[in-house]
């Protein structure tokens, strides 16, 4: 099972490649699914909220440079994203 293809199937994402807020998240396979689904992912969800609400606190705009992906058959991350220019409010 290939979860990073299956949120990114076109048959029934538009625009799959696209980062959209407006999506609605609520069948993404990123944590897996099913028996095995991942049991690490309330925090991971209470993680990613707090990085982000203080984020958007301090943080105007800001731009990425070069991703370098991490292998991976089963899910599809970065091992690095470098931010190269931030913008504070
Ligand atoms: C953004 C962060 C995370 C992502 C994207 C993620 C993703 C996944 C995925 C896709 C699986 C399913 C693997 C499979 O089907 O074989 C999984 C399983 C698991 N994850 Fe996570 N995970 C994250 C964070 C965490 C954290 C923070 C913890 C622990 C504190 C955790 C603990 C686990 C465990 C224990 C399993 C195995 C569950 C089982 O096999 O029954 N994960 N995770």
């Amino acid at each position: 099972m290939l979860f990073a293809a299956g949120n990114r199937d076109p048959r029934h994402y538009d625009t799959p490649e696209a980062y959209r807020v407006d999506r609605d998240p609520a069948d993404h396979l990123a944590f897996g699914y099913g028996i095995h689904t991942c049991a690490g992912q309330g925090l991971a969800r209470i993680e990613a909220q707090a990085l982000l609400t203080a984020f958007v606190k301090r943080v105007q705009s800001f731009k990425v440079g070069e991703p370098k992906r991490q292998p991976s058959n089963m899910t599809r991350g970065l091992a690095s994203l470098p931010v190269i220019e931030v913008v504070t409010k």
